[in-house]
Parts: structure tokens; C-alpha cells; sequence
């Protein structure tokens, strides 16, 4: 093996040479500048640019304001907690950072960056409408008139709602969130938004005004239908805090003095869609009424908002075997389409939306179930108009219009999702499996919607633990989703049961709440990978008690340290053919399953006591693993090393989670080896195997197994959804069936991330980039490619809180050539096929040169 090391050879992306070290994208909670800010003591992060190889911190400096931290000796660069002065509700400040480093160069100052905390003294009062307002009634407006004469220095605007809003200053649309508050566990928490609305204003009069749809708060919601899940009626709170240049301030705040009306907006609904009457406006204002709702469950929002992303045109016009007008925008995705078009006063247009064509070319919608995923729109008439909702998103890749009709050059569809940064790229020299990385982020786009959803379309679009917790890791890779998962965690505390147990849908509109083995054990999963992920030990914290809460429940309710009560999915959606006389189906004991998770999720918690520091739990809790390993051996390993179930997902659980001693092992790889070869080289895996069936694999030493899985095109595989044109992860193995028929309606999403969890794999193993436990978020990188499989080369960049890690290789015959890039302030350890041993590096680029 040799390496040679190449400074800025590979992405293009470094200084001059000579040029000092520089500190650049700062980030206050992981935001970029962030308003509203509710935490006060918020963590700093930064990263360090220079062309030095090997460049670490040794010191930072922090100037907030007028403080300063002084000199301080540390290497810290991502998630510094702010100790100055304390924080004043509602207060601006501005932030800098140099840093010292090991070669000894002290930086520049780094560019100026902001924060504004947010509100804790609400003046604003709870408005609801001045008239009967129900689900089913036309979206109710509000509004408040007011004079400003004085010059501006800050307006920012402060507001939430009781369903969903859209806020307006004179004229102009505020912000640019969607379905904003978005989603939380209502009653105990609601997040505010805070906007910069100065440019808005102006000397004279202006208005302030909203329009509130029914969301989740009041609207249908959950597969049963239910409705005012959170309450009654749909309400707004608003408060506009203006600071003039001359020191005097004013605030325009909700309250009996506002005006109520409707307008074009008839019907908005989540699954149904919206209709809007594009000839009515507000008029006839009445009065409002005040209403003492709560205040105290008001919190900050501490995630990204909802914002519209990527746009398609039509890339078919079709007319159906059926005579139906359909368009085709080539991706399936979740938002809505925006038209363009003319007509006159009272003309009707109204589109569906669909993921598939059915076996014989026609629109498709009975997987929607119950969801009417419609929008209608009757014309203003006269000059052009943009036309789209503003309550409502739909998952499709087709429209078909029911009534009236565009040219398919007036027709956009807009991709909404949450604003998480990107901050993965993977690819390779196999075309299918590149589109199977692009149906993963966009299966990933299409449900993290404020909410992890399960699906985007049906009528369900719910926050399923299980299908987020298998997903959590490859999240991390593809977008930057701390901030994500931190907010749906406390969710998940929010609702967690007074006994423990985490429903299934978080934020809690069902009444499933049995705690499912591998759905509820996201309360201790998720906190794990995302503190993996981000090296942030105020997740585990935050989530410490609902941890705990989670596996003394599953204690409370074993017997003799078995979990083998209580209902549970099992291995979701695993193989099983229509005619089973082979006996073929892949069913593994559904107790099995729990005492796999079990094992899993109280180890989980000897790993957050151990990196908290509890240490009484982290003996306590030792100890129950112990107890709860041996149950296990005793219940369901017989003395020859089979296991209960002889399913792919048993052997895979089992090795994944540590159950085995390191004498029944080898022979349950062997075993799960056959299996696969038994099922010809396809897995059987449901949910819960899936997501770790690769890993074993090759940890075990069987990557080449795993590269034969991950390449099988034939049922059941990752890639046959992908020879049969999925644009996104499908929730069945076979969605579309062989014989181009499709699956059940009753439950056949296209666009549906738990198998998605291969990306995981994909990053982590095909191009190697995982962090050590040692240092947690990427500080200490593990840089480990296996070439293998039909591919030539692969390469997968990642933007970590320290900078960009690339691990890409490429093969020519049996040797290998990898590059690879390590960002400042971390270290990586690097394996090299067909090295004896790794190499430790700093930052910098580097190529090696290895062999198969
Ligand atoms: C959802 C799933 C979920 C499951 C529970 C389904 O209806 O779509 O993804 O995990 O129910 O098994």
C-alpha cells in the first residue's frame, strides 16, 4: 500500500496556499441566524477552513455583543453552550468567533452572525372568528389596520395558530414557511415563528392580517377519520414588536379589536385538498372574539420550517386508455402544483393527483384510500391567474383534471418539505443503484414534512415511530435532520403515556397505543443515532427520562425477563407468497422480535447513562441487560445455536444487537447465509430486518452477500422497484406485482422511507464514512471503503458540523485507488484494502493506493 497526499486536488473547494486558517458557517442551535431563539444558553458551532494538513483548534475566542468569552483553550468548534450574560427575551444579538490553531495561526474574526431570542411575555390575545366557524366552514380571514410614522429599526413578527396560517402586511405574503406552525404534540407544546417583516411596512397605513386553515389541529386526521382532534375551533395569535430608530416602540397584537371575514378559501383539508373561489375576497368584516386559550405549551421552533424546493414541468401529456387527461411530472413527489391560467369569472378547474398509472395506463387513486387529494378552482375570470392551495399537500407524480384544463406549460408541480440542509451525496458506477439513492432522498423529501411521516398520499401520512426509527440513521446522511429529530423527540416525550409506553404515531391523533417492539423503541433508538450523528449529548439528555420510562414499561411487563405480552406489528410487510404450500413465508415470532428489542433498547440506555454519567444506571441497567440476554438464550436459542424463528430478521436481530455470546455466532452467520442463498440470493426481511440485513452481512464478513442483495433486480429486492420505474421507496416489496398488476389498495404507498434504510449501508459501508463512537458527530472518522459487488467505483460526500468528509475509490482490475477528504478540526482512521493496517490523518486530501 502506498499514499501520497494531495492538497485541494479533488473538490475544488480550498484557500490559497499560505492562507491562514479561517472560521466560517456559523450556527446558533444549528440555525443559520436564527429569530425567535427559546434557548439561553444556545450552542455555537463553527467551522475552521485553512490548507494546513492536520489543522486543529486549540483556541477560541467568542464575541458576542459587547462580551467576550476571552481566550479559551479548547478544541471545541460545534456545539459551544453560550456562557455571557444572560439572554434578554425578544433581544438581538450579533456573534463572532477566531480561533487558534495547532500550527500556530490565530484567525481573523469570522463574518458577523445573528440571533434574536424570541417571546416569553405574550401581550397578544387568542382571536377566533366574530361567526360561527366549524370544519367545513370557508377559511376564516383576520385582520388589523394601524399608522406608522416614524422610521423603522426592527419589526418582527411573532405568531402561531390553532390549525394552520398564512400571515399577510399589506398584501404581501410573510415569510416563506408552509404549513406553518407545523405539527407537534399541541396541547403540551406549539411552536411560534418569529419574521423579519420590517421591509414589509411602511410610513401611512398598513394592515396586518391572516388566514387560518384546519390542519392537523381540527381537521380530519388519522386513518379512523377523526376530527377537532386538539380542539374546536381554529384560532390566531399574532404580535407585531416594532422598534423605531428614535428608541420608542409599538406593538400590534391580537385582540378584540381585530376584524374577522372569509374569503376565497372554501375548504382546505389535509387529505381531501382544498377548494378555493377565486371571485370571492374578504369582505364584510365583523368583529372577533377573544378567547383565553393557553399560552404556557408556547415554544420557539427549533427545526427548519416547511419551504417549497425543487419544481417540475409536465414531461407527458397522456391521454388514458380511459380518454382521461393526464400529465406526468417524472417524479413522484410531495407538494402541489401551481397553474397558470386564463379563463372566465366562474369557470371550474379541478385536478387529482396520483402516484401510478395502473396496469393498463389509467389514473390511479384507489391507494389513497379515503383521501379525495383534489383541488378545485373556480376562476376570477379576466387577466392570468397563479393558482394554488395552502392548507392541503399531496403526494403524486400525475394530475388528472376532472374539470376544465391548462396547457401543460401552465403547469408546475412544487416539491414542499422541511428546509433540513443537504448534506449527502452518494453515487456509483451501477445506474440502478444511483437511482435507488435518488428514490431514498426522495422518499426522505417527500415524508419529512415537519413530521417523519410514514407516507405522504393515503390517508394516514402519520408520525409511525417505527418507520423513522428504521430510517434514522440514513437520515442523517442525506440531510442535516439534528434539528428534525430533536423537536419530534420531545414530541415523543410529550405524548409518551404515563406508564411508558410511546404510541404509535407520534404526534399521538390515533388510539394506537399498545407500544409496539420496534415502533416504540424509537424513544431510545433515534436519541442514540442522532447523538451518533451530531455528537450532541443534550438529545440523550433531553430524552434521558423517556428512555428510561420506555424500557422500565417493557420491565414492568415481562415476566421472568421476558417481553412475550402485548400486541405488536412484527416484522412489518415481510415476504410471504400468496400461496405458501412451500412454506416459504419469512415469519419470525413476534415475542422474539420484542425480546430482541427489549435487549436492544435498555443496552441503548446503558450507553446514554454511560455517556451522561449516571452510573447508578448504568449498573442497574447492566444488569438487567445481563438478565434479559440470558431470558432470551433460554426462550429462544436452542443448545445447537438455531434460533426460535429461522427468518432472515431472526438471525440478523439477534447478531445485530449483541444477544448471541461470541460461541453461538459464527453458526447463526452460517445460518443466515443459507437462508438468503434458500430464498436464491433475495431477502425475506420485513420493517425491521431490512434496515440491518446489509450490516450484519458484512460485519460478519459477508459483504459480498450483501452487495449481491443490494444488486438483486428480481422480487424481493431493493431494485426491482426500481426496474419497474419507482421514482421514490416503495412501502411493499412488490407494489407494482411481476405481472404489472398492483399491490392491495388498502395499504400500497409509493412513497413510503423504511427501506429507504439501506442508505445506511450504502454510505457507511460501500464508501466507508462512519464516525467512531469515541468521537461522536464525525470528530474521530472512520474511513473504511469495500469495493465489491458489479461496481467499479463509488463516492459519497458528507457534510459533517466540521466540514466535508469524501470518501470516494475507484477500481482498475484488483487495485484500488481512493480519495479521500477529512475536514479541519477532526481526525480519521483510515482502512485501505489490502493495507496490514489503518492510517491515522488529519484534515486535508489524500489519495491511497490499495488492493483487492
Ligand atoms: C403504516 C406503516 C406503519 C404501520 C404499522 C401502516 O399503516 O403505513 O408504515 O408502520 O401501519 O405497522
Amino acid at each position: 500500500m502506498r499514499y501520497l497526499t494531495m492538497t485541494c486536488l479533488l473538490l475544488g473547494i480550498c484557500l490559497g496556499a499560505g492562507a491562514q486558517v479561517q472560521v466560517k458557517h456559523l450556527r446558533c442551535e444549528d440555525l443559520i441566524d436564527p429569530l425567535g431563539l427559546g434557548e439561553f444558553h444556545p450552542r455555537l458551532s463553527w467551522q475552521l477552513q485553512g490548507p494546513a494538513q492536520g489543522l486543529m483548534q486549540t483556541a477560541y475566542e467568542l464575541r458576542v455583543g459587547a462580551w467576550s468569552s476571552g481566550r479559551v483553550a479548547s478544541d471545541a468548534s460545534v456545539g459551544v453552550r453560550y456562557a455571557g450574560p444572560a439572554l434578554e427575551a425578544g433581544h438581538a444579538y450579533t456573534w463572532q468567533v477566531r480561533v487558534w490553531d495547532n500550527q500556530g495561526h490565530v484567525s481573523p474574526w469570522s463574518s458577523i452572525a445573528t440571533w434574536r431570542m424570541g417571546l416569553t411575555d405574550w401581550k397578544a390575545r387568542w382571536i377566533v372568528p366574530g361567526f360561527e366557524d366549524t370544519v367545513g366552514s370557508p377559511c376564516p380571514y383576520f385582520r388589523k389596520d394601524f399608522s406608522l410614522h416614524k422610521k423603522i429599526k426592527s419589526a418582527v413578527l411573532f405568531i402561531t395558530a390553532h390549525g394552520l396560517y398564512e400571515a399577510h402586511i399589506n398584501g404581501a405574503r410573510v415569510g416563506d414557511a408552509f404549513l406553518a406552525p407545523g405539527w407537534t404534540s399541541y396541547k403540551h407544546r406549539l411552536a411560534y415563528q418569529a419574521y423579519d417583516v420590517k421591509d414589509l411596512l411602511h410610513d401611512g397605513d398598513n394592515d396586518l392580517g391572516a388566514v387560518l386553515g384546519n390542519g392537523w389541529y381540527r381537521g380530519f386526521i388519522g386513518y379512523a377519520w377523526n376530527k377537532e382532534v386538539y380542539g374546536h375551533d381554529i384560532a390566531l395569535l399574532a404580535q407585531l414588536d416594532i422598534t423605531f430608530v428614535d428608541g420608542s416602540t409599538s406593538v400590534f397584537a391580537t385582540d378584540a379589536s381585530w376584524q374577522s371575514s372569509t374569503g376565497n378559501i372554501l375548504s382546505s383539508e389535509i387529505y381531501n385538498g382544498e377548494t378555493a373561489d377565486e371571485r370571492l375576497a374578504p369582505a364584510n368584516w365583523v368583529g372577533v372574539v377573544e378567547k383565553d386559550y393557553d399560552k404556557s405549551n408556547l415554544i420557539w421552533t427549533e427545526n427548519q420550517p416547511i419551504r417549497k424546493h425543487e419544481t417540475f414541468n409536465v414531461v407527458h401529456s397522456i391521454t388514458t386508455p380511459k380518454g382521461e387527461k393526464v400529465f406526468d411530472f417524472g417524479q413522484n413527489l410531495v407538494g402541489w402544483v401551481v397553474l397558470k391560467v386564463r379563463g372566465n369569472a366562474g369557470d371550474t378547474i379541478r385536478l387529482s393527483h396520483a402516484e401510478v398509472l395502473d396496469k393498463e395506463g389509467n389514473f390511479y387513486t384507489d391507494n389513497l384510500r379515503g383521501a379525495k387529494a383534489q383541488d378545485t378552482y373556480i376562476l376570477r375570470g379576466g387577466s392570468e391567474e397563479t393558482l394554488e392551495p395552502h392548507f392541503t399537500f399531496h403526494g403524486f407524480r400525475y394530475i388528472r383534471f376532472d374539470k376544465g384544463d391548462t396547457r401543460p406549460e401552465d403547469v408546475q408541480a412544487v416539491a414542499l418539505y422541511s428546509d433540513m440542509p443537504k448534506t449527502g451525496t452518494w453515487a456509483c458506477s451501477d445506474t440502478l443503484l444511483n437511482q435507488l439513492q435518488h428514490n431514498i432522498q426522495w422518499g426522505q423529501r417527500g415524508n419529512f414534512l415537519d413530521v417523519p411521516t410514514d407516507c405522504p398520499q393515503r390517508d394516514e401520512r402519520l408520525g409511525w415511530t417505527g418507520d423513522a426509527q428504521v430510517f434514522s440513521r440514513t437520515a442523517t446522511f442525506n440531510m442535516d435532520v439534528h434539528d428534525f429529530f430533536s423537536k419530534w423527540l420531545k414530541d415523543v416525550s410529550a405524548d409518551q403515556l404515563p406508564n411508558g409506553i410511546i404510541p404509535c404515531v407520534i404526534p399521538n391523533v390515533t388510539d394506537c397505543d399498545f407500544g409496539s417492539a420496534g415502533w416504540a423503541d424509537c424513544a431510545t433508538i433515534i436519541p442514540w443515532n442522532m447523538y451518533l450523528a451530531y455528537g450532541d449529548t443534550s438529545i440523550l439528555r433531553n430524552q434521558y427520562s423517556s428512555m428510561k420510562a420506555w424500557v422500565d414499561h417493557i420491565r414492568s411487563v415481562s415476566t421472568n425477563d421476558l417481553w412475550n405480552k402485548g400486541d405488536h406489528f412484527g416484522d412489518w410487510l415481510f415476504f410471504r407468497p400468496w400461496d405458501d404450500n412451500s412454506g416459504m413465508s419469512a415469519v419470525t415470532d413476534k415475542y422474539y422480535i420484542a425480546q430482541c428489542f427489549y435487549i436492544h433498547s435498555c443496552d441503548l440506555l446503558v450507553h446514554a447513562a454511560q455517556v451522561l454519567g449516571f452510573s447508578a444506571d448504568v449498573a442497574s441497567y447492566s444488569s438487567l441487560l445481563a438478565r434479559i440476554k440470558a431470558a432470551f438464550l433460554r426462550e429462544y436459542v436452542t443448545p445447537s445455536g438455531r434460533l426460535v424463528s429461522s427468518t432472515q430478521t431472526a438471525y440478523v436481530l439477534a447478531l445485530q444487537f449483541d444477544i448471541l455470546p461470541d460461541s453461538l455466532r459464527p453458526r447463526a452467520v452460517d445460518l443466515l447465509v443459507a437462508n438468503v442463498h434458500t430464498y436464491g440470493d433475495h431477502l425475506t426481511t420485513g420493517f425491521l430486518g431490512a434496515s440491518y440485513l446489509c450490516p450484519v452481512l458484512s460485519r460478519f464478513g459477508h459483504t459480498d452477500l450483501a452487495y449481491t442483495l443490494l444488486q438483486q433486480e428480481t422480487y424481493p429486492s431493493w431494485l426491482y422497484p426500481v426496474t419497474k420505474g419507482a421514482t421514490t421507496i416503495w412501502e411493499r416489496w412488490d407494489g407494482i406485482r411481476t405481472d404489472g398488476s398492483l399491490e392491495t389498495p388498502t395499504m400500497n404507498s409509493f412513497n413510503h422511507y423504511a427501506y429507504g434504510a439501506i442508505g445506511d449501508w450504502m454510505y457507511r459501508v460501500i464508501s466507508g464514512i462512519d464516525t467512531y463512537e469515541d468521537g461522536p458527530g464525525y470528530r474521530h472518522i472512520r474511513i473504511q471503503p469495500h469495493p465489491g459487488g458489479r461496481l467499479t467505483h463509488a463516492e459519497a460526500t458528507y457534510e459533517t458540523a466540521y466540514g466535508v468528509v469524501y470518501s470516494g475509490w475507484s477500481l482498475s482490475g484488483r487495485a484500488v485507488t481512493m480519495h479521500v477528504r477529512i475536514p479541519a478540526n477532526t481526525r480519521a482512521t483510515v482502512f485501505v484494502p489490502g493495507a496490514a493496517s489503518p492510517v491515522e490523518v488529519g484534515s486535508g486530501e489524500y489519495t491511497f493506493e490499495g488492493s483487492l
